[in-house]
C-alpha cells in the first residue's frame, strides 16, 4: 500500500485494515455492494497515455455535470474475481483477458484504454489492499470492477477529452437471490438487449441500464431473469441481463455464436475450452429459440453468475422444466470451473494469475 494510500486512513483504521479477515457474516454474501477499503485510480489526458494510477481510500469521485459518462454514457466496466485458496493463496482468474476486452470496448466507445499490464497491475494492487475482504476459502470470492469512463467535460456529442480507469471491489457470494437453485427463466421478445451495429459484443455501460426494467417486471412474476432474442427475427436467443446461455441436447452443447450482439463472456470461453477438453462437442452457432425449450438441460454462464444450471424456461405461456441435479453436464464443468478457480484442480491451462 503507498503511504498516501495509508495516512489518509482514519486513525484507527490501519490497525483493522491489517487483519486477515473483515470482520462480516461470510456465509450470507449474496450479491450487495459491500463498501471496502481502497481503490485505484489513473486518468488519461490529452497525450493519450494513463498516468501512473494510485490507490486511495475507497470513497465517492468528483465529476463535472458535462462528464462524457454522465451525458452521453461513454463507459465500459469489466468483472473479474479474486479467490483464496485452501492454501491461503490469493489467485485471479484470467485478467489479462478482462484487459483485453476493455481495450476493444475502447475502441468501439471511441476511448482510451490503460495497458493490459497496467490493467492487470491495478486489479492486483486492488485485491492485496483488500485482502481481509476476500473471503474465506468456499465461501464466495472477491468481485473486481474495473471502469473505464469519460471524466472530461463535452458538451456537443464527441469523445470526452480525459478518461479514468477505476478498479474497486466487494466481497461477493451468489448472484441470484436463491443461491445455487436452478434459474427460472423468461422468454422477453419484445425488449432486446442489443441491436446489430449497437455495442452489445462490448461491455459498455448503456448495454445494462435498458434491461433492468425487463428483468424488474419478470422478477414481479417470480422468474430469476430474462432471455433475449434477436431484435429483428425476434427468434434467435442472444443472452441473458447478466450472462451468456447455453443449451444441452445429447451430447451436444450449442451457445450462441457471438455475433456482434452478443458479449464475449470470458467464463463463455473458459466453459467452452473446459467443455471440448472434457469430450464434449461444443457448436458456436445461432440458436432459435424453440431449440431451448427442446434442450435436455439449459445453463448460463458469466463472472458474476459463475455456471447457473436452469430449471425453466417460459415463451409464449409455454413453460418446460428441464431435468436438474448433480450429474448435469453444467453441474461437472462447473465443478471443473470453479476447481481450478479456487486451485483445487490444475491449471493446465495457465489461466489462474497468484498474487
Ligand atoms: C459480470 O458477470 O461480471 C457482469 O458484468 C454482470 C453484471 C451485471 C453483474
Amino acid at each position: 500500500l503507498t503511504t498516501q494510500a495509508a495516512s489518509a486512513l482514519p486513525e484507527n483504521e490501519p490497525m483493522q485494515r491489517n487483519k486477515e479477515y473483515a470482520d462480516i457474516d461470510w456465509d450470507n454474501l449474496g450479491f450487495g455492494l459491500r463498501r471496502t477499503d481502497y481503490m485505484y485510480k489513473a486518468k488519461c489526458t490529452s497525450n493519450n497515455t494513463f498516468e501512473q494510477g494510485q490507490l486511495s481510500v475507497y470513497g465517492n469521485i468528483e465529476l463535472s455535470p458535462a462528464a462524457g459518462v454522465l451525458n452521453y454514457g461513454q463507459g465500459l466496466f469489466e468483472g473479474t474475481k479474486a479467490f483464496r485458496g485452501e492454501d491461503g493463496r490469493i489467485l485471479l482468474f484470467r485478467p489479462d483477458q478482462n484487459a483485453i476486452r476493455m481495450q476493444i470496448g475502447a475502441e468501439r466507445m471511441c476511448m482510451q484504454s490503460p495497458s493490459v499490464e497496467q490493467f492487470v497491475d491495478a486489479v492486483k494492487q486492488t485485491t492485496i489492499a483488500n485482502k481481509r475482504w476476500i473471503p474465506p476459502s468456499g465461501k464466495g470470492s472477491l468481485y473486481i470492477r474495473p471502469l473505464l469512463i469519460g471524466t472530461g467535460p463535452t458538451l456537443g456529442l464527441s469523445p470526452s477529452p480525459e478518461f479514468t480507469f477505476l478498479v474497486y471491489a466487494s466481497p461477493v457470494g451468489n448472484y441470484f437471490k436463491d443461491g445455487t437453485a436452478p434459474l427460472n427463466l423468461y422468454v422477453n421478445n419484445e425488449s432486446h438487449r442489443a441491436t446489430l451495429g449497437g455495442a452489445g459484443c462490448v461491455k459498455s455501460i448503456t448495454n445494462y441500464a435498458p434491461v433492468i426494467k425487463a428483468v424488474l417486471r419478470a422478477k414481479e412474476q417470480g422468474f430469476s431473469d430474462v432471455v433475449y432474442l434477436d431484435s429483428v427475427h425476434k427468434k434467435y436467443v442472444e443472452e441473458v441481463s447478466a450472462c451468456n446461455i447455453f443449451l444441452v441436447k445429447g451430447d451436444v452443447i450449442s451457445t450462441p455464436s457471438t455475433v456482434g450482439t452478443i458479449l464475449e463472456g470470458i467464463t463463455r470461453k473458459s466453459i467452452i475450452h473446459i467443455a471440448r477438453d472434457l469430450g464434449y462437442k461444443v457448436e458456436e452457432r445461432l440458436v432459435v429459440v424453440d431449440e431451448l425449450m427442446e434442450a435436455d438441460e439449459v445453463f448460463t454462464t458469466g463472472t458474476a453468475v459463475t455456471v447457473a444450471s436452469v430449471g425453466s424456461i417460459t415463451y409464449n405461456d409455454q413453460r418446460v422444466e428441464y431435468k436438474t441435479g448433480d450429474e448435469l453436464v453444467s453441474q461437472k464443468l462447473y465443478k471443473r470451473l470453479v476447481g481450478i478457480q479456487v486451485g483445487k484442480i490444475e491449471d493446465k491451462y495457465n489461466w489462474v494469475a497468484e498474487i
